[in-house]
């Protein structure tokens, strides 16, 4: 072989070690110079991007309309001394909920009192100006001409996106504020203890036809990382077992190439979107799904009309396809991965051969192309959550990214609680007969996903 030759086939090796892609030799270049239709999809794709970030970062869809205008979150977050009601919420409790705090959003002088410690972290106060900053992830504060807050709203970013450990003070430990990382699960975010914060949940009540008290017992039932997208669908607050019906906030990376989206797959990220942003997210648009209409299966959102939403102001369908072009175009973060570590090449061909799990997991997407969707007889699960979804299946979940979300464990409502129960399940449900030393190796392999 001669070295130029070899020296492309390194080339080319170093670009699929790295799963990138493989451009031709040049190829940069080339996309530089496209002209005319060429060059109208590159700058088309590079302007859909980019508004989708704004979007999925700090779009409300129009949702100040239930979070401030009818369960009335302002005024808990703002406290009396701001014109609110009750202790108001200082940064300190904010982010004991989860929230985040997007680093880049503060000026220098408010960092450096932040480093000095010359921040009080109990005043509400401060979380308002983090407000005005646009500085809370995902919150969207809006103010009155006299610097009041009058309403909230919430963006994809609240569940969809946390922050790096870039920044740390002698308060205020490392991963609360920091740099944003779009599609990141929230797993710390507490959306129950949000929502049972609010003055008044009354809106909710009337929507799933019970009292006040009940609606907080059940979203406090939830836990950090966690949110039940069915409840005002079908109104089933908890499982058979008595455990809540919420699930993990997925990842909402990697989606490129994948099918079916959801634990149970409703549909692709364009329909998930637009059912969030107008049923879940409380914002203001169209929206066309009519087995919703099912009210045997679907009684909350068949009596709401939920199937068929028709706001007089539509400010989510204008924005679904840059949100969803976005969304694709997050990668997966990507384990650490070492040629030397053999035990997780090792855990690989298992991977792929004896444990089975590439018969679902299909690499490099890690879910299945085609219709990737699973009865909970074949995985070895209860059929609760898929019941509650139009096909009641399991979506198999793309696993790029696993060794980034182990906080709140695997499986859709999280109930195993590390990777070596998720390979313990698996070996007993498939009879893999998998020994110590697979399993382990096995295991080494995941955590380079
Ligand atoms: C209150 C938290 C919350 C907000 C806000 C939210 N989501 Fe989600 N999202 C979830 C949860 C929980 C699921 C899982 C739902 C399920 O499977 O039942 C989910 C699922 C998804 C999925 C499917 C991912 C996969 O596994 O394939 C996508 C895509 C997504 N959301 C995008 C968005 C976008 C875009 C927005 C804003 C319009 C948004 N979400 C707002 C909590 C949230
Ligand atoms: C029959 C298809 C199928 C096979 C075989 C299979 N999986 Fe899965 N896998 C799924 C489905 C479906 C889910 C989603 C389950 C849920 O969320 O409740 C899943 C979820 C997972 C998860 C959880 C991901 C997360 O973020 O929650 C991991 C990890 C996983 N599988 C690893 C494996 C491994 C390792 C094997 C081989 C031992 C394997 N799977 C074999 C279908 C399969």
């Amino acid at each position: 072989m001669d070295r130029k030759r070899q020296f492309l086939i390194a080339a080319m090796a170093a670009a699929v070690v790295a799963g990138g892609t493989l451009l031709p030799a040049g190829g940069e270049d080339r996309n530089e110079k496209l002209k005319g239709n060429d060059a109208n999809i590159r700058d088309h794709a590079a302007l859909l991007v980019r508004e989708g970030r704004e979007i999925f970062r700090f779009d409300t869809f129009g949702s100040e309309a239930f979070w401030g205008g009818a369960l009335r979150l302002h005024e808990a977050i703002a406290g009396a001394a701001n014109g609110g009601i009750g202790p108001g919420v200082g940064p300190r409790a904010a982010l004991s909920l989860g929230l985040k705090v997007d680093a880049d959003a503060l000026p220098p002088d408010l960092v450096a009192s932040v480093k000095a410690g010359a921040i009080n972290l109990d005043d509400p106060a401060v979380t308002l100006a983090l407000l005005k900053l646009d500085a809370v992830v995902g919150v969207k504060g809006l103010f009155d001409t006299e610097g009041k807050l009058r309403s909230v709203g919430i963006q994809c970013a609240l569940c969809h996106s946390t922050v790096d450990k870039s920044f740390e003070t002698a308060a205020i430990p490392a991963g609360n504020i920091g740099k944003r990382l779009d599609g990141w699960p929230a797993r710390q975010l507490n959306v129950g203890a949000i929502i049972a914060s609010a003055p008044t949940v009354k809106p909710l009540a009337d929507l799933l036809g019970v009292d006040e008290a009940a609606v907080r017992r059940v979203v406090l039932s939830w836990g950090p990382g966690k949110f039940d997208a069915s409840l005002i669908l079908d109104g089933k607050a908890f499982r058979p077992d008595g455990k809540p019906g919420a699930v993990l906030i997925p990842a909402a990376y990697g989606l490129a190439g994948v099918s079916q989206h959801t634990y149970t797959g409703w549909g692709g990220v364009s329909h998930w979107n637009a059912l969030v942003a107008n049923l879940e997210m409380g914002g203001s648009g169209t929206f066309w799904d009519p087995r919703l209409n099912d009210s045997s299966r679907f009684p909350i959102a068949a009596k709401a009309g939920f199937g068929n939403r028709r706001a007089e102001k539509d400010l989510i369908t204008g924005k679904l396809a840059a949100l969803q072009l976005y969304q694709l175009a997050i990668p997966a973060p990507g384990g650490e991965r070492s040629p030397f570590d053999f035990g997780a090449r090792r855990g690989e061909e298992l991977f792929n051969g004896k444990a089975r799990c590439s018969s679902c997991h299909v690499p490099p997407l890690y879910t299945e192309p085609g219709w990737n969707m699973h009865t909970p007889e074949e995985i070895g699960i209860d059929a609760f959550q898929a019941q509650r979804s139009p096909d009641g299946r399991y979506r198999t979940t793309p696993l790029g990214g696993l060794s980034t979300r182990q906080e709140g464990g695997f499986y859709h409502d999280g109930r195993f609680g590390t990777l070596r129960d998720v390979v313990d399940h698996y070996d007993r449900h498939l009879k893999l007969g998998l020994s110590e030393q697979e399993i382990t190796d096995l295991i080494a392999f995941l955590r380079t996903l």
